[in-house]
């Protein structure tokens, strides 16, 4: 189980270049590497990516990829999920303790346990999960092709769906299939407040609600749009509207404004007073981070060849059906 640290040890200052963006482009030459990132990663990060996207984008390049190294800019369970198609290749991770809090809330040996309850259901696993909870499972999906993929199933057979609830829940509402859900959820799309989120439009009349499916029903009923980080990017530069509310986290407000500079973007509001919007894991990574990895060739993603295997059947299956 990865727990984010947020007092990891800072890497010494003297052991950096002054010129952190272009020994990292040497590096990557010198390796052949490439860099992933997730839209949650800080600016700089984003900046000096190969490739940034969502969870299925990710999976797709890294599916394809013929680069040596791919050094993965997000969180474990999305370099985990580049090594289980990459045995093969050196897969890094800036900082090991980048784990997910939806993860981490899907135990293995419980999951085992609440999938035997249901022996005749086929497992639909959110990409945001372990290797083992892929080992378990039939079929991945991601926020982008969740409903299609669960369309796709014969309509007596039925499905577990895990580990989020949240997004089950609008899978349900979207596809009128009615699935068991696991109950998990992950704390960043938990922290939105409703009743912010109505003030805010109440103050930003013309304002767009865009929302995340990983956020809670209370919060996507007043969505304009719903989608994964890169639907909700592209729905951003199609729209003729100019003002938008992002109830996702706000490292994706980087793209969105690069894309779409005369556009405005709000950050949609936590419960509470702090930057619980932010993903405590993905901020684990830092630029510094991503040029010692490189340099160093670690921390590296090492998963038991057993597992592996197991795990990558249903990634197979979610990359054929999408
Ligand atoms: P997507 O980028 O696939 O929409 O996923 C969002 C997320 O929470 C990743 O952890
Ligand atoms: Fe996990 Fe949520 Fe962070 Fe995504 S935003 S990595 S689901 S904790």
């Amino acid at each position: 189980m990865f727990t984010a640290n947020i007092s990891s040890k800072p890497p010494q200052r003297n052991d950096l270049p002054e010129d952190l963006f272009s020994a990292i482009e040497e590096l990557k030459k010198e390796l052949n590497a490439v860099i992933l990132a997730h839209y949650y990663q800080e600016n700089d990060i984003q900046d000096i990516a190969d490739y940034i996207g969502d969870s299925l984008g990710l999976s797709q390049q890294a599916a394809s990829t013929t680069a040596d190294v791919i050094l993965f800019a997000g969180v474990h369970f999305m370099a985990e999920t580049a090594k289980i198609l990459n045995p093969n290749k050196l897969v890094l991770l800036p900082d090991l303790e980048a784990g997910c809090s939806l993860a981490d809330s899907c135990p293995p040996d419980k999951f085992r346990a609440f999938k035997a309850q249901y022996p005749d259901h086929i497992v639909i696993s959110y990409i945001n999960c372990t290797a083992e909870i892929k080992a378990l499972s039939d079929i991945i999906c991601t926020s982008s092709n969740a409903v299609s993929i669960v369309n796709q199933i014969p309509e007596n057979q039925p499905i577990i769906f895990a580990p989020d609830k949240n997004l089950g829940r609008y899978v349900i509402e979207q596809t009128g299939r009615d699935m068991v859900l696991w109950d998990g959820s992950c704390i960043v799309h938990e922290t939105f407040s409703e009743k912010k989120i109505v003030q805010l439009k109440i103050q930003h009349p013309q304002a767009q609600i865009l929302a995340h499916p990983e956020c809670e029903t209370s919060v996507l009923r007043h969505a304009d749009y719903i989608g994964s980080t890169t639907a909700l990017l592209k729905y951003s530069q199609q729209s003729s509207k100019t003002e938008f509310i992002i109830a996702t986290e706000p490292g994706i407000i980087h793209q969105m404004e690069k894309n779409n500079p005369e556009k405005t973007f709000i950050p949609a509001p936590p419960k509470s007073n702090c930057a619980c919007n932010e993903c405590p894991y993905m901020r684990l990574n830092t630029l510094e981070k991503v040029y010692l990895a490189l340099k160093n060739k670690t921390p590296e993603i090492i998963i038991p060849e057993a597992t592996r295997v197991k795990a990558l059947k249903p990634i197979q299956k979610m990359l054929v059906m999408s």
